[in-house]
């Protein structure tokens, strides 16, 4: 028997996919826990109908989720237009902003959501909350060029306050380093930063401090949210 937050996570992604998978169209395909329950819902889907998609990854572990259930793999070479992108969230808020990168892939996450008008969040209920940082308390990811980490945190921490240590791994003596061979910043922000700034303005000052790749902000990025609820069944905003 699965826990009530993978039951959750599973109604969430299952729903995501039945409402937005259509044939002969390419999809991206997001990373973490929840996206596993809808890569398994999409290949039993595309078997049973025989449809005809290409999966975008955006992450060696996407990449991995897409070979190991024996779906087409494409790249945005090849398919720069998705019809649209199914991914996870470590927070959303009440106007579908999100933060993202818990998992570290914030940068391909954000590039491939960039590639459709249809973003499909997909998370289970603890993800809601009514203020970023409400919930997740870890702080905004931040993707950092690795020698530029001890300038950038020194830049963040007099610009906007609050602090914003290095992540480091787990199983190693060292940082966590991305995909893409960099750092990742984890920014607890000070509490009453949404009272002054808006959120836009916050992330446009961080991505223009030299050695910044990108945020985990998600801006006006999302079509669709679906949350799976405690009692078995889901939430939908657009
Ligand atoms: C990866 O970088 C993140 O943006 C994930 O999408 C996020 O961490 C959601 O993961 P879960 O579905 O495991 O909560």
């Amino acid at each position: 028997r699965l826990s009530g937050h993978e039951d959750a996570k599973r109604v969430a992604a299952y729903q995501a996919v039945d409402d937005h998978i259509k044939n002969n169209t390419a999809v991206g395909i997001g990373s973490g826990s929840t996206v596993i329950y809808a890569v398994d819902r999409l290949a039993e889907k595309i078997n049973k109908e025989h449809l005809k998609i290409v999966c975008v990854a955006t992450s060696f572990q996407s990449r991995q989720l897409i070979l190991n259930h024996k779906l087409t793999l494409g790249d945005l070479e090849t398919h720069p237009d998705l019809s649209c992108v199914i991914d996870g969230a470590d927070e959303v808020d009440d106007k579908l902003l999100l933060i993202k990168g818990g998992g570290g892939c914030l940068t391909q996450e954000k590039i491939v959501a960039s590639c459709t008008s249809n973003v499909i969040i997909i998370a289970d209920h603890t993800k809601l909350s009514k203020h970023l940082g409400d919930n997740y308390k870890r702080g905004i990811p931040i993707e950092v060029i690795p020698l530029s980490y001890v300038p950038v945190i020194h830049k963040i921490e007099t610009m906007l306050g609050g602090k914003a240590p290095v992540r480091m791994a787990k199983s190693k003596a060292g940082p966590v380093v991305t995909d893409n061979g960099n750092f990742i910043l984890d920014w607890q922000f000070p509490p009453d930063i949404q009272s002054q700034q808006s959120w836009e303005a916050i992330n446009s000052k961080l991505i223009h401090i030299p050695g910044v790749v990108e945020t985990g902000l998600f801006i006006n990025m999302v079509s669709h949210v679906y949350f799976g609820m405690p009692d078995g069944t889901f939430l939908h905003k657009d």
